[in-house]
């Protein structure tokens, strides 16, 4: 098993998308183990982006994820991070693939509604960023084997 931070941005908040995208993930058969809506502040922005702070474009990323509350997320699941950067395709709206979540609802680079931990590290690293330890909560589903078979 493993577990993977999710942002749902501010665009996403903004345009009433939260549910829909929500549903994707738990369609998809992955566990919510920590949620909660927020405001990024500068000082946390500069910490998550800490690889982009000094990036060109990094000062209007850091206003558009501190511009509105955001939905982070602990997601728990086999190969979590990758199935979910798989879910949200390329960074840009505009090229990722249809069927993906930022190729089905974006139309841009910086406004691409949700954010997912790139590898196991970042993933570690992120979630202790967003969520302290007793904010997550451990549980099986019920439904969980018929999710997966016993072996996988
Ligand atoms: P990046 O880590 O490259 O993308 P991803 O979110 O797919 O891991 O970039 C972080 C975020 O920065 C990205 O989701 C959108 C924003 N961004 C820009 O605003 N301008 C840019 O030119 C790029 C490459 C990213
Ligand atoms: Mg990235």
């Amino acid at each position: 098993m493993e577990r993977t931070l999710i942002l749902l941005k501010p665009d996403c908040v903004q345009r009433r998308l939260m549910g829909r995208i929500i549903s994707r993930f738990e369609d998809k058969g992955l566990s919510f183990v920590g949620m909660k809506l927020m405001q990024v502040t500068p000082e946390l922005a500069k910490q998550h982006y800490a690889e982009h702070v000094e990036k060109a474009w990094y000062p209007t990323l850091e206003s558009f994820i501190t511009g509105g509350p955001i939905m982070a997320a602990v997601l728990e699941g086999l190969e979590a991070i990758t199935v979910v950067r798989e879910m949200l395709g390329a960074t840009s709206g505009l090229k990722a693939a249809p069927g993906t979540i930022r190729g089905d609802f974006s139309s841009s680079r910086q406004m691409n509604l949700v954010h997912g931990s790139d590898g196991p590290e970042a993933a570690e690293r992120e979630i202790a960023l967003y969520f302290k330890p007793e904010e997550l909560v451990d549980h099986s589903p019920t439904i969980a084997p018929w999710l997966r078979a016993a072996d996988e």
